[in-house]
C-alpha cells in the first residue's frame, strides 16, 4: 500500500529547466538524503559494488551543485551509518578510501563555490589520517557562507541521542543544569546539528521506505520523499521533482491549517 502511495514519484516528469518553475519562496532550507542503492545499481549492470559506490560519489557531486543552484541552504547526506561496520571489511575500507578521495578531489571546487563542509557522527572512531583530512576540510571551509554540506559518517540517530543524554546527565550531576531545564531546546543543543534547522525534506533513493537510523530526532516533522531510482542515477531532475512535490504539501507541525 505504501509503495503504491509513493509510486507516483517514480516517473520522472521533470528536466533541469524546471528548476525555474519551483516557488523560490518555498525552497526547503534543509534537505537530507539517504543515498541508498549503490550496490543494486552495480548489480543491475553486472559490476562490483565498489563501482556502485564510485558512481555514488559522482551523483553526490552533481547534487551538491544542483542544490546550491536551486538555493537549498543545508544538505545533509548519509554516507556511512554506525551499522555499516557490519559490511565486509573490503567494502568498509573502500568507502573510507572514497571519503578521503572525495576530500582530495573536491575540496578546491567546494571551497571555491562557498560550500561549508561539516561532518556529523562518531568521527573520532575513524582512521586518524581520515579524521585529519576531515578536520582540515572543516577548518578550510568553516567561514564559507554558501551551502552547508553535512556529511554523516559513522552516524546513527540513536547514538546521537545517547550522546546528548550522556552530556546532559553529566551537567545535571555536576549541578550545572536542573532536571526541569531538560527540554526539546536543550536536547537540541547537544545534537551534531545543534545550530541548524531540522530537515524540511528527507529523500531516500532506491525504493526502501524507512529512515534507517538517520536524523531520528531532527526528522520528527520532516516531509519524506521516496524514489525507486538508485542513488547513482539520482540527478538534478530528481531533486527538482522532490522539491516540487514538497511544495505541494501542507505542513502543519501537529497544528491546524486554519485555527479558529
Ligand atoms: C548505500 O548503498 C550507500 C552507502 C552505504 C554509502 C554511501 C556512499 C556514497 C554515496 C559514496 C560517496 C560518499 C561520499 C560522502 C564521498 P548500498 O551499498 O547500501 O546499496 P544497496 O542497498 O543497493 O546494496
Amino acid at each position: 500500500m505504501w509503495r503504491k502511495l509513493f509510486s507516483r514519484n517514480n516517473k520522472l516528469n521533470y528536466t533541469v529547466n524546471d528548476a525555474n518553475q519551483l516557488d523560490p519562496d518555498n525552497i526547503p532550507a534543509h534537505i537530507a538524503i539517504i543515498m541508498d542503492g549503490n550496490g543494486r545499481w552495480a548489480k543491475k549492470r553486472g559490476l562490483p559494488r565498489t563501482l556502485g559506490h564510485r558512481a555514488g560519489v559522482e551523483a553526490l557531486r552533481g547534487i551538491v551543485k544542483a542544490a546550491t543552484k536551486i538555493g537549498v541552504q543545508i544538505l545533509t547526506v548519509y554516507a556511512f551509518s554506525t551499522e555499516n561496520w557490519k559490511r565486509p571489511a573490503s567494502e568498509v575500507d573502500l568507502l573510507m578510501q572514497l571519503f578521503s578521495e572525495y576530500l582530495d578531489n573536491e575540496i578546491d571546487e567546494l571551497d571555491n563555490n562557498g560550500v561549508q563542509i561539516r561532518f556529523i557522527g562518531k568521527t573520532d572512531e575513524l582512521a586518524e589520517t581520515l579524521q585529519k583530512k576531515m578536520a582540515e576540510a572543516e577548518q578550510r571551509t568553516g567561514c564559507n557562507i554558501g551551502l552547508i554540506l553535512n556529511i554523516a559518517v559513522n552516524y546513527g540517530g540513536r547514538a546521537e541521542v545517547i550522546r546528548a543524554v550522556r552530556d546532559i546527565a553529566q551537567q545535571v550531576l555536576a549541578k550545572k543544569m536542573l532536571i526541569e531545564e531538560i527540554t526539546e531546546q536543550s536536547i537540541k543543543t547537544h545534537l551534531y546539528t545543534c545550530d541548524l534547522p531540522d530537515p524540511d525534506l528527507v529523500i531516500r533513493t532506491s525504493g526502501d521506505l524507512r529512515l534507517s537510523n538517520f536524523l531520528l530526532w531532527q526528522s520528527a516533522y520532516s516531509e519524506l520523499w521516496f524514489t525507486d531510482s538508485n542513488w547513482p542515477d539520482f540527478r538534478a531532475e530528481h531533486l527538482i521533482q522532490a522539491i516540487a512535490n514538497y511544495q505541494l504539501r501542507e505542513r502543519r507541525f501537529g497544528g491546524l491549517k486554519n485555527p479558529k
